[in-house]
């Protein structure tokens, strides 16, 4: 465990949000980096800090991949040039991920998705060399999937067997609504959301396995297969670097 920076007065979260975006990009993030960009509100100010320093002149040849339309029109409002894992100038890898994430527990797994863009999150951070997640200190937990119900990408076909599956695996699911517009929110893949609470503590390990054995799952928000650098943000105003 690394204390990174300290200040004086006490912050609110969206000043801990920009304080380990900002921060994570100020240590991690430097000249002709292939960069994967997270998805939700901690995330965009690591992407704000790379666009300000982009348009500064402080930082050059940057070659992002958004996991969002969220993302991508960010990077496209900043400038910051953007390509996909396929793309000639990426070939599917990339030096680091910077993501957010909805809920960390001591063994750095986490559950992500609260943004609905999971799928490309998880698709981005395994192709990535570095990974790191931003957050401020509301998202450490001590058990995964309780107060958070963890989101599960599914086609929309198998809406009714998956919440049965899901069911039998001791999840409660709900499909996602959406905000501003009747009926179900729809990822930017086409997809439904269900977010499952478990009533008693899971395995996440387990659980990530099971959930994606289910026909008709896509992918799901337990991230337990890859060990990322932790930047959390504490309200005295101390960032903190877990490795
Ligand atoms: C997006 O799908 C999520 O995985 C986000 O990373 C997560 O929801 C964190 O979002 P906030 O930073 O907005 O809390």
């Amino acid at each position: 465990m690394f204390r990174l920076f300290g200040y004086d007065e006490a912050m609110n979260q969206q000043e801990m949000k920009i304080l380990t975006g900002k921060g994570a990009v100020d240590a991690l993030v430097s000249r002709g980096m292939k960069l994967g960009l997270g998805t939700g509100s901690t995330a965009l100010q690591a992407v704000n800090h790379i666009g300000r320093l982009i348009q500064e002149g402080k930082l050059t040849d940057i070659r992002a991949v958004p996991t969002s339309l969220q993302t991508l029109i960010a990077c496209e409002e900043w400038g910051i040039p953007v390509y996909t894992l396929n793309s000639k100038e990426i070939l599917g890898r990339l030096d680091l991920t910077i993501d957010g994430a909805d809920e960390i527990d001591g063994d750095h797994y986490c559950v992500k998705g609260g943004g609905g863009a999971l799928l490309p999150e998880k698709i981005t951070a395994y192709a990535s060399a570095a990974y790191a997640i931003v957050a401020d200190e509301t998202k450490l937990v001590k058990h995964l999937g309780q107060a958070f119900p963890v989101p599960v990408e599914i086609i929309p076909e198998a809406r009714i067997p998956v919440m049965q599956a899901v069911e039998r695996l001791g999840g409660v699911p709900r499909l996602r609504e959406a905000v501003r517009k009747a009926g179900p929110v729809v990822t930017d893949h086409g997809n439904l959301l269900l977010d499952v609470r478990f009533l008693k503590p899971v395995d996440p390990v387990e659980m990530e396995q099971e959930l994606n054995r289910i026909p008709g799952v896509v992918e799901n928000g337990f991230f337990t297969k890859l060990r990322p650098m932790i930047f959390i943000a504490h309200g005295d105003g101390v960032l903190e670097m877990r490795k």
